[in-house]
């Protein structure tokens, strides 16, 4: 493992205990600059501003942000680097060439693997434990929030124009025992087991599954091969870990339906059913797997949308819409309402704020409101109950 005294406590953005795993290093090119001359901040000014025309433009011409050619040559970059971990001393890193909007590529170093020691070297007080970078996954950003012309210290030019950067989860580490200190992975998949039986059942047995099941039996439906749920989150240790467990019963449910409803798919292994979260830990891949549930690395499962997939998605921290709309046109996407500006406009302005899709992790955007206008059926079923999926969660069928 490389140790690496560059890389500070507070650039981590690190705050110790049990939640740790959640706080992520994205790259020595995201520092920002807060002390600005009145010319530099000038310069920014109009470095973002033509940054933006630019991507609007690219925008319009219909040039995708996403791309599974991307995402397939990020993961053999990824695949290679994991296999080729970097020595302690003396080798230099791999190299990471992340793609460009308007095609051409920047280079990141891969810095899985980097160490940070908590607290002042040699210091009796420090903690025993140190941050260790665990193997990226990719950071999504959309087409509103790289278009943003906002406060320059956060502008970042050398990634200015990548959708897709990488993200690093942290481990922390102790050190005098080697051990990672993660209370999250430590519960038993048995325990894990019960609580997502139980949610299967309770949800099977509800009012708006049988509703949704009815909502099937009619619905003219295309050919549907796999399903591909993302960020339905871990069913471990929360509080609403019956909200993440429901989320995973509605895969096996529409896994149900399809099966039911498609000739030649009498058995349900026929329709494969894959589900990407990194926050996953050991016993939800177990657990769902059992059911036939396979877990995929970010981005991996994004490889296995296509027009014959349904997929489900509620409330996502990355644009699941706006990745979709990008590279498929899944025969059924169960996700979140997708609404008309003027629909987000009022609702904001109903709390008092005002709406802006740069913020947002999952926004819509005119590609994705085209997509679900032409393609799928006028009328969205409704899917609820909204304590299990939130506000707004509906299924589109396309129309074939
Ligand atoms: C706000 S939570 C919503 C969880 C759940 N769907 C719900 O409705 O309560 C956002 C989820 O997005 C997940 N997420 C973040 N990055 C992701 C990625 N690259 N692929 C899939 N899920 C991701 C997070 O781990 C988290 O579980």
């Amino acid at each position: 493992m490389a140790s690496d005294s560059e890389l500070s406590e507070e650039e981590l953005d690190v705050s110790h205990g049990d939640r740790v795993r959640y706080h992520c290093y994205t790259s020595k090119h995201e520092r920002y600059q807060f002390d600005f001359t009145d010319e530099e901040r000038g310069e920014t000014m109009r470095a973002m501003q033509d940054n933006a025309t630019l991507l609007r433009s690219l925008y319009d011409r219909g040039v995708p942000f996403f791309s599974k050619q991307i995402f397939r040559d990020l993961v053999s970059q990824l695949d290679h680097g994991r296999a080729n971990p970097r020595p302690a001393t003396g080798a230099e890193a791999h190299v990471i060439r992340i793609p460009t909007v308007d095609g051409s590529f920047v280079e990141c170093e891969l810095e899985a693997g980097r160490v940070v020691r908590l607290g002042v070297p040699g210091d009796p007080q420090s903690p025993d434990q140190e941050i260790v970078m665990r193997d990226p996954h990719l950071d999504y950003r959309t087409f509103q929030r790289l278009s943003l012309v906002d406060d320059p210290s956060w502008f970042s030019p050398y990634l200015a124009r990548c959708p897709c950067r990488l993200i690093y989860p942290l481990d922390v580490r102790q050190i005098s025992t080697g051990e990672i200190i993660n209370p999250w992975d430590k519960e038993p998949a048995e325990d894990v087991q019960i609580v997502f039986d139980k949610a299967v059942r309770a949800w099977e047995d509800s009012d708006e599954c049988r509703r949704l099941r009815s909502a099937f039996e009619n619905a003219p439906l295309p050919t549907i091969n796999n399903i591909v749920a993302f960020a339905c989150s871990s069913m471990l240790g929360k509080d609403d870990r019956s909200r993440a467990a429901t989320q995973h019963a509605l895969i096996l449910t529409m896994r149900d339906i399809i099966a039911k409803r498609q000739p030649g798919a009498q058995s349900q292994t026929q329709i494969k059913c894959f589900a990407q979260d990194p926050f996953y830990a050991k016993a939800d891949v177990e657990v769902l797997g059992r059911s036939g549930i396979t877990i995929l690395e970010d981005p991996r499962a994004f490889l296995k949308v296509d027009d014959q997939s349904l997929v489900i998605s509620f409330h996502p921290n990355i644009p699941v819409r706006q990745i979709i709309t990008d590279i498929a046109r899944p025969a059924v996407m169960i996700w979140n309402r997708v609404e008309s500006e003027a629909e987000l406009d009022a609702s904001w302005q109903a709390t008092g704020e005002v709406y802006n899709p740069a913020f947002m992790t999952d926004p819509e955007s005119s590609r994705v409101r085209d997509m679900v206008r032409d393609h799928y059926l006028k009328r969205p079923i409704a899917i609820g109950p909204e304590e299990m999926f939130g506000s707004g969660a509906a299924v589109y069928i396309r129309r074939d």
